[in-house]
């Protein structure tokens, strides 16, 4: 079987790769990645039987770059390339509809001219806003996106939906809360405050730090996701949560500095991001009924993500430097002030 990841050299992406190296046999994986700030082929260095791994360097809204991927043909993707961050979006929001929107249409449309391949579309519950204080997003919700990054993947998942019904395209759509694990980019939540302690430098809480995000281990997404790609039914959404992942965020960045021995005096409560979704929770019984079972526990997951930060410095190190300093200066420098 040949399948296309795109975004394969970022963090789902490249966990995905391992994951499917290790437990699919029977699986060719053909990676494309425009490799932005966000992709880094030190996470596919470690492959296991990395011969049925194939990267392609290109970007998944250029026709061509796609035809290269496609090759003699697929008979799977799993669509992951895009830009991931919602306060990156709140700063410059065009390269959100460029990959996300535009590089979702190429696909489809690739797709369309080879005539069979099944889509998973790799989509987020940010598509549906904010919660209240009780209540879980179920596939039915209505879509309220309210950062550019979120309405940029409700675009892409309409897309997906409506290519299954005018043209018979055979997709389904993911959408899953917030992933933590190995590789993550340290601009998300968890890895930014484990490498931020690592280098006793303050931890940016935005606003109260109350919000609460209901977190998954990334290699119970990649196990979902596999799942789907064999059960799911054409044109089907499945929402996918973690298991009792639901925190504040202040409560995972206290259990991070307990886990690295570091004073809470590290946290800053700093301005809010504007249109800060106060809370997500996910019905995951759709996905549960195609036999998918989470395996990690959060605080042990927790736990093993602290550590691995903690063993591959020179990974984030590397990350931290250069375009990152200047991100970070742009996003944090007044907030921290
Ligand atoms: P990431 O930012 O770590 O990785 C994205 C990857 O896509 C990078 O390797 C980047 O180089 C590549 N990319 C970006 N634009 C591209 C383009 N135009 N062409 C080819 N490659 C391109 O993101 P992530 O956290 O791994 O998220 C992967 C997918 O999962 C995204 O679609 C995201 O919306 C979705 N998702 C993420 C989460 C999460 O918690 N991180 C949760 C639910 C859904
Ligand atoms: O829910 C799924 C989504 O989860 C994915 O679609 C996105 O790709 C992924 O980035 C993530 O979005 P969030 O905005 O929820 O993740 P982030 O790690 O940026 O923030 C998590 C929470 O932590 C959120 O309430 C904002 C808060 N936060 C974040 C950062 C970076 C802070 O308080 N301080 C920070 O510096």
């Amino acid at each position: 079987m040949r399948i296309l990841v795109t975004g394969g050299a970022g963090f789902i992406g490249s966990n995905l790769i391992h994951y499917l190296l290790a437990t699919r046999p029977d699986v060719e994986i053909v990676n494309l990645d425009k490799l932005t700030y966000a992709g880094n082929l030190q996470n596919l260095e470690d492959l296991p039987d990395a011969r049925r791994h194939t990267f392609l360097r290109g970007d998944v809204a250029e026709p061509d770059d796609v035809a290269r991927a496609f090759g003699a043909g697929v008979d799977q993707v799993f669509h992951l390339a895009a830009e991931s961050h919602v306060d990156r979006s709140i700063l410059d929001s065009r390269a959100f509809i460029h990959s996300n929107v535009l590089g979702t249409q190429t696909l489809i449309d690739r797709l369309r001219r080879q005539g069979h391949g099944r889509l998973v579309h790799v989509s987020t519950d940010e598509v549906y806003g904010s919660l209240g204080p009780a209540g879980r997003f179920t596939e039915t919700s209505p879509l309220d996106p309210t950062s550019p990054y979120a309405a940029s993947k409700a675009a892409s998942d309409l897309l997906v939906l409506a290519a299954v019904k005018t043209h018979g395209l055979d997709a389904v759509v993911t959408r899953c809360s917030n992933n933590y694990g190995p590789y993550q980019f340290p601009e998300k939540l968890i890895p930014l405050m484990i490498t931020n302690a690592l280098e006793d430098r303050p931890l940016p809480v935005y606003g109260d730090g109350r919000q609460v995000r209901d977190w998954i281990h990334v290699r119970d997404h990649c196990a979902a996701l596999e799942v789907v790609s064999r059960e799911g039914r054409r044109g089907e959404i499945y929402n996918i949560g973690g298991v009792g992942g639901e925190r504040e965020n202040l409560v995972i960045v206290r259990t991070i500095l307990a886990a690295l021995g570091k004073s809470a005096a590290l946290i800053r409560h700093v301005q809010d991001r504007p249109a800060h979704d106060r809370r997500y929770a996910i019905c995951s019984d759709r996905v549960l009924g195609l036999g998918w079972r989470g395996q990690f526990d959060l605080e042990a997951g927790l736990r093993e993500t602290v550590r691995w930060y903690q063993e591959h410095r020179a990974w984030w190190e590397a990350v931290k430097s250069g375009a990152y300093r200047s991100y970070y200066e742009q996003q944090y420098g007044k907030r921290l002030g």
